[in-house]
């Protein structure tokens, strides 16, 4: 095996990591991944051959692919990521945590030999457009040919790295294998993994990511939630900046005024549709753009705003529930180039998923390979794609994408929006009235299980910023890092929190949400835009029937809306109760800031 970097690799503390992770994990050669167009079409024709990857129809997908997991891995595995600070402390409640020295003794016994019989691959990328002052550079190691592919989708990844890096770059050193050695003349398995262990390591303060055992995105493709969001959380914290769990889009009115947002949702709350949003037609000459669907990075500027880029490059997004009525802008991207993973195969080479339409195709190839009918399904309760099948594809295929997506200055934030899925509770909207209150409204934000998530459906969790399995760090320590920005900039953005899913006594959502969601985003801006009227509630400023602009839709009638926005004190009394108790867990570190507001917040919904 030749350890020789490319000639224009001139970064020797980079190469000497490089060398010492080939003598630990020992593989059969090493890939100085360049990024070209030859590079990745040779990595597909080889995946193809091994079986990892179906080539689809090119008449119906052109240059597409489909790639089938191992049923053990399939999702994020939160039980076994784990973030070891030097204190466990500064881990939190929110963290798994190890002792640092002793998950190294661990993973050094895991990595010792477990690229054996497998080629190395050494992947440069940028978290955000390259140079760009607010983004980052992270080089993944990884055994995987599925990560590299992913990641040229996912990253701007490629030999223009290094010259942003030069001699002595800093970097994010990410290491990768799927945990599955192969003896000498061994066949190799399609998706190889290791079923029975798996750890996804953050080192935060040498800021190290470790991933052993899984091929699923989430745990291998180290850009994304492990550096962008773990890492970045706690680089952010460091160095007064933030990493979210948020997309970002652009509504610009008929009269050319121009706003961006940042929104945050747990999953399975239409976050990619949300950022994909197509107006209704009543709303002519009105534009909503993507900037991203997943991740922000967000760092206070010279005038006093803040602003943010979008770290990604692409889309890994959720498959199931994506239609021409959901998210037309994405089912538009999805036809070329692009690598689905556990969606379910037509007979003439196409796929499916489960919500692309109203009928299911009279025969399916189901993810795990076998004959799937509607038949089946009613009969075996067997999806045909895996619930969290996936679509991997690159933001310039986006039909809604903004025209300032790649600016490397980022774009102004003029307001945060936080939401749940909350079937009571919470308003359809409202804006808090001020940052602290925000703060607290996002910190104590919470969701509703679906049939998606493992477990009992309908409880509702605290997921505060939707980053709970996100944060690098103690949780209460992060909603500090947030009051401390929001004193730090000038013009600190609205703080806005919305719900979709409000639902009558039948259980029917009283809003019809997806493109009509418009409505609501109209009002958020022109709030901040000094433009729309609203009036002062418990939870802050609130719109009134009337401040909502309504054309084309007259099922939202006077009495619906104040359905949709009612407060009901005793359901708040028990809300209240769960914040107490959500609070309680973080006490060690929880703001006293926050302990006032909820204190302001009692009085206010009493008075
Ligand atoms: C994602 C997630 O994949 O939040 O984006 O799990
Ligand atoms: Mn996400």
């Amino acid at each position: 095996m030749s350890l020789q970097a490319p000639s224009y690799i001139q970064h020797s503390e980079l190469i000497a990591w490089v060398a010492q992770v080939a003598a630990l994990t020992k593989p059969a050669a090493i890939h100085w991944v360049d990024g070209s167009a030859e590079e990745n079409e040779q990595l597909l024709a080889q995946m193809v051959k091994a079986g990892t990857l179906t080539r689809l129809n090119p008449a119906k997908r052109a240059n597409s692919y489909a790639a089938f997991s191992d049923p053990s891995d399939v999702a994020r595995v939160e039980d076994r990521t784990y973030v070891c600070s030097a204190h466990k402390a500064d881990a939190g409640p929110n963290n798994n945590w190890m002792d640092p020295a002793e998950m190294r003794g661990t993973l050094n016994g895991l990595f010792d030999g477990c690229m054996a019989g497998r080629t190395m691959y050494v992947i440069p990328f940028s978290m955000g457009p390259l140079g760009s002052p607010i983004a980052h550079i992270g080089i993944e190691i990884t055994d995987s040919p599925y990560v590299v592919a992913s990641m040229r989708i996912m990253t701007r990844m490629g030999r223009a790295v290094y010259e942003v890096l030069g001699k002595d770059g800093a970097f994010v050193p990410c290491v990768h294998s799927v945990g599955a050695p192969l003896a000498a003349g061994a066949a190799d398995k399609p998706w190889p993994c290791n079923p029975d262990t798996k750890y996804i390591v953050h080192f935060p303060e040498s800021r190290e990511i470790w991933s052993y055992g899984s091929g699923y995105g989430g745990n291998a493709l180290l850009g994304k939630k492990c550096f962008a969001l773990r890492i970045a959380s706690t680089m952010g914290r460091d160095q007064g900046w933030l990493a979210e769990h948020m997309l970002i889009l652009g509504v610009e009115s008929p009269q050319g005024e121009k706003s961006y947002v940042a929104a945050a949702f747990p999953s399975a709350c239409g976050k990619t549709n949300f950022a994909m949003l197509i107006p209704p037609k009543s709303y002519n000459g009105w534009k909503v753009s993507t900037v991203g669907d997943d991740i922000a990075w967000i760092k206070p500027g010279a005038d006093g705003k803040l602003y943010a880029i979008n770290p990604e490059n692409g889309y890994f997004g959720v498959a199931p529930g994506t239609s021409v009525k959901s998210n037309p802008n994405a089912m538009a991207m999805l036809h070329e180039n692009v690598i689905f993973t556990n969606v379910a195969l037509t007979d003439d080479g196409d796929v499916w998923w489960e919500g692309m339409s109203k009928e299911a195709p009279a025969h399916l190839t189901d993810w795990q390979g076998q004959e799937w009918t509607p038949e089946i399904g009613k009969q075996t309760g067997r999806k045909a794609a895996h619930p969290n099948a996936r679509f991997t594809v690159a933001a310039t295929q986006c039909p809604s994408l903004d025209a300032a997506w790649n600016d490397p200055a980022g774009v102004p934030i003029s307001a945060f929006i936080f939401g749940g899925r909350r079937s009571s509770t919470v308003p359809l909207v409202f804006q808090a009235a001020g940052w602290a209150e925000g703060v607290y409204m996002a910190a104590t934000m919470g969701s509703e299980t679906t049939a998606a998530a493992f477990g009992a459906q309908g409880v509702t969790r605290r997921d505060p910023f939707a980053m709970l399995p996100f944060c690098g760090y103690h949780m209460g320590d992060y909603f500090q890092h947030w009051l401390d920005i929001g004193q730090r900039v000038s013009q600190a953005p609205g703080i806005f929190c919305v719900n979709w899913f409000r639902t009558d006594k039948d259980g029917k959502f009283l809003w019809p949400g997806f493109g009509d969601n418009m409505r609501v985003l109209e009002w958020i801006v022109g709030r901040v835009q000094g433009r729309a009227a609203a009036v002062s509630g418990p939870l802050g400023w609130v719109p009134e029937h009337g401040d909502l602009n309504w054309e084309g839709l007259d099922e939202v009638t006077a009495e619906r809306f104040a359905a949709l926005m009612v407060l009901d004190h005793a359901t708040w009394q028990h809300e209240l109760a769960a914040h107490d108790e959500w609070f309680a867990k973080l006490a060690d570190r929880l703001p006293p800031a926050l302990a006032a507001q909820r204190t302001r917040l009692s009085a206010a919904l009493i008075a």
